[in-house]
Order: C-alpha cells, then sequence, then structure tokens
C-alpha cells in the first residue's frame, strides 16, 4: 500500500520515521487533531496488515510506536465512550443484540442510494467502503486465536464465507473489486486512503483496534454480530441502487451476495457466537454490547456526514 501525506504532526512525526530504518522514535501525541489521529493510528494498525510499501518490517513492534499508538488509542476509547458511554454488565445478549440492530432511527444511506444518489455518490460510497471491503473479515479474524469451543467455532463458520470457502474470486474481498472496476475505480488495496476523511478511517480503526487487543475480543464479536445483523437491508438496496445506475450482474455480486449469505450470518452471529462466547466468558457480555453500539453509533456519523454533504451539493471525499 502506498503511504499516504500526512494531515498533521502526529502523522507526519510516524510517516516520516517509517521511511527510515528502524531508529530510537518516539512522539508525544498530545493535543492531537482527530484527523491527525485517525490518519496516524490507521497507519500504525496496517503494520499488522499487509504493511506499507517500502517499510521496515521490523517497525511493526517497534517500542516508540506501540507506545505513541497505545497514547492515540487512549484518546480513541475515550470517544467512544463519550460516544456510547461506557460498557455496562448484560445479560441475554443476543436479544439485545437484536433490540439494538433494529433501531431504524438513524439516516437511511441506504435508502438514500438505492433511491436517489447519483452514479457520482455511489462511486464516493464504494470508495469509502474500500478501504475496509478490500480487506473485509481481515480484522475479525484476529480474534480466532482468541475464543474457544462453540464462539469460535461459530466465528469460523461466518469467516468461511467471508473468505469464500478458500476460492479466491469468491473471496468478499476480490468479489468487491468487480464492483469497484464497474464504478471506474482503482481496486489496489488501499488506493483511497488519501481521500477519505477522518469519519471512515476511524471506522476501520475501531476494527483494529477491536482486533489488535485481546482485552476487546468481546467487542469485536460484538462489532461482527451488528456487522452481519444490519447486513441484509441495507446490502439488498444498494445492489438495486447499483442497478438502478445501470450496474450489471458483475457489478452487484457484491452486494446480492450479502443479501443471502448475512441473513444466515446473523443469526450465527448473534446467538451461536455471541450467545456462546457470553456463556463462556459472562464477565465480557458487557464488551460485546459495547463493540456494537461503537460500530452502529460511528456508521450512523459516518452517514450523516456523507448525507450532509451530498445535499449541500458538495463531495464527501477530501479534496
Ligand atoms: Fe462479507
Ligand atoms: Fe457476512
Amino acid at each position: 500500500m502506498k503511504m499516504p501525506s500526512a494531515r498533521g504532526p502526529v502523522s507526519a512525526a510516524v510517516i516520516d520515521a517509517l521511511a527510515r530504518s528502524p531508529y530510537d522514535f518516539s512522539c508525544d501525541p498530545d493535543g492531537v487533531g482527530d484527523e491527525d489521529l485517525h490518519l496516524a493510528l490507521f497507519v500504525l494498525y496496517e503494520l499488522h496488515y499487509r504493511g506499507w510499501d517500502g517499510v521496515d518490517d521490523r517497525w511493526e513492534w517497534h517500542p516508540g510506536l506501540l507506545a505513541l499508538r497505545a497514547g492515540l488509542e487512549a484518546r480513541f476509547e475515550a470517544q467512544l465512550i463519550e460516544l456510547v458511554g461506557p460498557p455496562a454488565p448484560a445479560e441475554d445478549v443476543p436479544r439485545a443484540l437484536v433490540a439494538l440492530t433494529s433501531d431504524s432511527s438513524g439516516p437511511s444511506l441506504s435508502g438514500y442510494l438505492r433511491g436517489r444518489a447519483a452514479r457520482e455518490q455511489f462511486q464516493e460510497f464504494a470508495t469509502h467502503r474500500s478501504i475496509y471491503h478490500l480487506r473485509e473479515a481481515d480484522p475479525h479474524t484476529f480474534a480466532i486465536p482468541r475464543l474457544g469451543g462453540a464462539a469460535k467455532a461459530a466465528l469460523i463458520e461466518i469467516q468461511i464465507d467471508e473468505y469464500g470457502g478458500g476460492v479466491a474470486h469468491r473471496m468478499h474481498q476480490e468479489m468487491f473489486k468487480a464492483t469497484m472496476t464497474a464504478l471506474g475505480l482503482d481496486t489496489e488495496y488501499g488506493a483511497y486512503v488519501d481521500v477519505v476523511p477522518a469519519a471512515t478511517l476511524a471506522n476501520n480503526n475501531l476494527m483494529s483496534l477491536f482486533g489488535l487487543h485481546r482485552r476487546w475480543r468481546g467487542a469485536l464479536l460484538g462489532h461482527l454480530a451488528a456487522y452481519e445483523m444490519t447486513s441484509t437491508g441495507p446490502n439488498r438496496a444498494y445492489g438495486n441502487g447499483l442497478r438502478r445506475l445501470g450496474g450489471d450482474a458483475d457489478a452487484t455480486r457484491f452486494y446480492d451476495e450479502h443479501v443471502e449469505a448475512d441473513a444466515v450470518h446473523e443469526q450465527i452471529a448473534a446467538y451461536d457466537m455471541c450467545g456462546s462466547f457470553c456463556k463462556a466468558e459472562p464477565e465480557s457480555a458487557g464488551d460485546v454490547l459495547f463493540g456494537a453500539r461503537c460500530v452502529l453509533a460511528m456508521d450512523d456519523r459516518w452517514a450523516a456526514e456523507l448525507l450532509e454533504r451530498w445535499a449541500a451539493g458538495e463531495s464527501s471525499l477530501r479534496g
């Protein structure tokens, strides 16, 4: 992945350091702004995925970078708690997940994309989402070695579909490339990091935060469950919106596939995965709901930002 441009002093310090061989790096994140924070976190997290072009792999576990990351994460976690409140003890998590994900009072981005969006707006939507879809399922895979028993088996059942049953062109992260191609977008991994705003990076950082810390394993499962449980309706709308704009079967396959697959995944995620996990680790039940609440609130905020920009006749991407 090509290294993006800095958005402030902290991301500049990280990007500058990564261009060199590992050395005694340190950086104080005091006063970091939102764009700067989320780009810096995104750049640091990517070291644990596929990495950046030309960056020394030894940076991944560099103590100076990890110290900075911890400082940025503390700020991000404080933002999350401000947004949805802290994790609280919970019972009957599958039922609570159903209640949380049935609330449709948020902004309807999918309704707009289905019925009214212009082609350029759909293109922007896919640009934002490409940051995740081109590595779809990868953040949640970090949970597999941290679980045992029924919850682990359920997660793997979901991930097997996400990874196309081991067939490359059926992996969801590969399937999305056909949608991007139909929209005239660049399918290279991470091609659009530079143009997406902090809200889009934050949605991705949320998964990495939960994925890379074992202490957040419950939140990671809640995150995945919320994704799966709010997928069928919106993906049907995205597919129909893209068809309305002339998209053929190749273009819409990614969305159509999710209508089918996630009708099954949502049951597995809520009951088999989160339900079994909370039975085995009842003290983590609150974390599961916290993860779900975070993703739902952040997705709503992101959707509102897009709709606002479009309503003002502007682009939702960075200049
Ligand atoms: Fe998927
Ligand atoms: Fe799914």
